[in-house]
């Protein structure tokens, strides 16, 4: 990935983040998934009054991709803060965000951008926020 693919990809994830419903919160997270044949597919977070409902930004863009038969990916963009300014801190994905981007992603590879509302970012592999990651299909393919 080049370095404007992913200056690209955070930029996504900040707009995505202007969709977020967070009422409860108001914490408002928006994400940017990169398939590998070069789509990007956006989401946010979708909260609700009963709580556990909600779902994550990273989640809701996983789930409109594979939906689509998207199932291959490259990396992912979140940038999330509380209410309307632009967020001055990253905030790293919750743990089943990784577990299900660990379903669908190459550990090693798979790259996680922590943008903040400046557009910079910091970057990790899924295997760093994972480590020892929980996988079926995997083992399977080994
Ligand atoms: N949230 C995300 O969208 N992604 C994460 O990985 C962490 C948490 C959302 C869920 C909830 O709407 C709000 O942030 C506060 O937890």
């Amino acid at each position: 990935m080049t370095e404007e693919q992913k200056e690209e990809l955070v930029k996504k994830a900040l707009e995505a983040r202007q969709f977020s419903y967070a009422p409860y919160s108001n914490f408002r997270v928006g994400a940017a998934l990169l398939s590998k044949g070069g789509q990007i597919i956006t989401g946010c977070n979708i909260e609700n009054a009963a709580y556990s409902p909600t779902n994550c930004a990273e989640r809701t863009a996983v789930f409109k991709a594979v939906s689509e038969g998207i199932r291959e990916f490259e990396a992912i963009a979140i940038v999330g803060g509380p209410g309307e300014e632009l967020p001055k801190e990253t905030a790293a994905p919750c743990g089943v965000c990784r577990q299900v981007l660990m379903e669908f992603c190459d550990a090693k590879e798979f790259q996680v951008l922590l943008g903040k509302g400046d557009g910079t970012w910091q970057e990790y592999t899924l295997e760093e926020l994972l480590p020892l990651g929980f996988s079926l299909t995997k083992t399977e393919q080994e």
